[in-house]
This record gives C-alpha cells, structure tokens and sequence, in this order.
C-alpha cells in the first residue's frame, strides 16, 4: 500500500494489478496530494496494467461533483492504455452529475460516508468480490 504523497507515480507501472482511491475535494477537484502529481500521472503508459478505482465523495452536499475524481483518475488510465475494472452501478445514489460516469455505472466504487455510511461496508465486500475475480478473467 502505497500513499501518493510521497510515492513517484511511475512506482505504479511497477505492478499489473493496482487499487486506486481518492476523495473528491474543492468542488470537482482531486485530493492535493493526487492533484500534486496529476499531470505527471497523465503522461504514464497504462498498457500492461489492470485496475480498479474507488472514491468519497458527498452526494448531497457536492451534488453537481459527486466523485469526479474517481473519473478524473480513471479516464486517462484508459486513454493511456490500461484495463479498467471495478465498474459499480449508479443504482442508489442520487446526484445531478458526476465525471466519474460511463453509461450506468460509476468508473469505480463510490462510497459516501457523509451520507450512507451505513452502507459502506456492504459495498466494500461486494466490490472487493468483484475485483477479485475481474483481476483474475
Ligand atoms: C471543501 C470540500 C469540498 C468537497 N468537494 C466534493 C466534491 O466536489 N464532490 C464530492 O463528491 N465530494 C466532495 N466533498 C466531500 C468529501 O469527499 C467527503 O466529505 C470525504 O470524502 C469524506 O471523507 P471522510 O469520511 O474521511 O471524512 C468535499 C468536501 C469538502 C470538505
């Protein structure tokens, strides 16, 4: 496990296999320390990498923003040529927009703990099924 604060982010193509995660803070915006390195991440070669992406974010309170930065981190992984996985449906959650959408689904896990925090650990094992067996197809 590994804190983006003080990790190189070409540390990530050092594995086939990653967990991403990050909040959504500042309206829309990554988390500081993601956001530090954000344009360094965007020129990484995803190619041989296979990932899945989680993030928190406040449905209510950030309505118009909720997870962007799940998608702000997961569309350039699949722009730079990385297997996505782990999408989760939108099913549940009430919001306006979000750039964490493909279709139906979120990019990744959603968790809102400001709100549903009781449903949290539900979704944690039923994602974390998920991706263990779309890590290994
Ligand atoms: C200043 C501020 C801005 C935020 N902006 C967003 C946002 O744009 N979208 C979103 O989904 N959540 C947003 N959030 C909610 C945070 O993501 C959420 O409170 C946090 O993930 C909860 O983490 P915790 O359970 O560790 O406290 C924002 C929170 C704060 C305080």
């Amino acid at each position: 496990m590994y804190n983006i604060v003080d990790t190189p982010p070409s540390k990530m193509l050092e594995y086939k296999k990653l967990l991403v995660g990050c909040p959504t803070w500042h309206i829309g915006e990554l988390q500081d320390d993601w956001d530090a390195i954000y344009e360094e991440y965007k020129k990484l070669d995803f190619s041989n990498v296979k990932a899945a992406f989680f993030g928190c974010g406040d449905q209510v309170g950030y309505s118009d923003n909720f997870l962007d930065a799940i998608g702000l981190l997961a569309k350039p992984f699949i722009g730079n040529g990385g297997t996505l996985i782990g999408r989760w449906p939108t099913e549940g959650y009430e919001f306006e927009h979000s750039l964490a959408l493909d279709g139906d689904d979120f990019l990744g896990l959603g968790l809102d703990n400001d709100n549903e925090e009781e449903l949290t650990e539900e979704r944690l094992i039923i994602w974390a099924e998920l991706i263990r067996d779309e890590f290994e197809s």
